[in-house]
């Protein structure tokens, strides 16, 4: 195990095999994960742990990955797969605390709560004024949500309550994205990272939304283009931004897209609440049991592996 995990789940592990948790804040390095994952039967990783063919080449023993996250793009899945070993992963159990953080994601870009806290600490409310940290409404927008799966689903919840009205793009259906982007008010992003949607919100994407749009990024990093969001909250390209992932993640203090103005940036919280995380943690705990004793994972990544001979 790459870290230790709120709640009680590691206990349940511990009770039923030999564990080795890495004890600190940071990941293990890399080579220090080699090392001591040579040995394991089971890797219960983060998504911040590189599983890749190497990884999995160096544990000849491994049989079960569980990733404590529902996205799954630190593992090499294809790689996985071909060794016969099931990946597991934390769906749905943080699909609720993920929206809630769009939402207030949406509200802080759009009502400037992070200016304002700002402004305040800084000395520089001197009176209230009819033009003071003026911003949009979220209610009665049109909100467009990229990626209609179980997340993108529960932020169309939410912001019905909102009187908004909501477009959506999916492999099956909804609206075309250059449509979405040129229609909506708020975008927000609920897409898993993969080779196709790596970049997909560039200088193409935010060209086509609105000067008085806001993005909202609660998937993955990579799925926005740094640079080309940096230049477009620079030239008023859009009106603003808020991101809960980043490209690179952790963003460094002295990166140049936090220079942006009218961009809010919270450290990859989406799931962070008491209550989701010891959920995830049950889950991921759950699947590295199963799988170890000879069974299916309850939630796998990769169930095409339970398909081969
Ligand atoms: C995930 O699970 O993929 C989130 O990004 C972290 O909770």
């Amino acid at each position: 195990m790459t870290r230790r995990l709120p709640g009680g789940a590691l206990e349940r592990l511990a009770a039923a095999h030999e564990t080795e948790v890495w004890p600190k804040r940071m990941a293990p390095p890399q080579d220090e994960l080699l090392e001591r994952a040579a040995s394991a039967e089971g890797l219960l990783t983060m998504l911040t742990d590189r599983v890749d063919a190497e990884l999995v080449a160096a544990c000849p023993r491994l049989r079960a990955i569980s990733n404590y996250a529902v996205g799954v793009d630190n593992v090499d899945l294809q790689e996985a797969t071909a060794r016969g070993i099931p990946v597991g992963n934390t769906p749905g159990v943080l699909t609720d605390s993920t929206a809630d953080l769009a939402v207030a994601l949406m509200l802080a870009a759009a009502r400037r709560i992070v200016e304002g806290d700002d402004v305040v600490r800084r000395g520089e409310w001197r009176t209230w004024e009819p033009d003071f940290l003026l911003g949009h409404d979220l209610h009665g927008s049109t909100v467009g949500i990229v990626g209609y799966g179980r997340i993108g689903q529960a932020v169309e919840r939410r912001v019905a309550g909102f009187g908004c009205s909501v477009l959506h793009t999916s492999r099956s259906g909804g609206v075309p994205l250059g449509e979405l982007l040129e229609r909506s008010d708020f975008v927000t992003l609920h897409v898993p990272l993969s080779d196709e949607t790596r970049g997909l919100i560039g200088d193409e994407a935010l060209g086509r939304m609105k000067p008085t749009a806001y993005l909202v990024n609660t998937a993955r990093g990579p799925i926005v283009d740094p640079d080309a969001l940096g230049q477009a909250l620079r030239q008023g390209e859009i009106a603003g931004a808020a991101l809960d992932v980043t490209d690179p993640e952790p963003l460094p203090a002295d990166h140049p897209l936090l220079e942006a103005p009218k961009l809010a940036v919270v450290p990859h919280v989406g799931s962070a609440t008491h209550a989701t995380r010891e959920l995830m943690a049950d889950m991921a705990v759950d699947n590295l049991l199963a799988a170890l004793a000879g069974g299916r994972m309850p939630n796998c990544a990769n169930p095409e592996v339970y398909d081969r001979p």
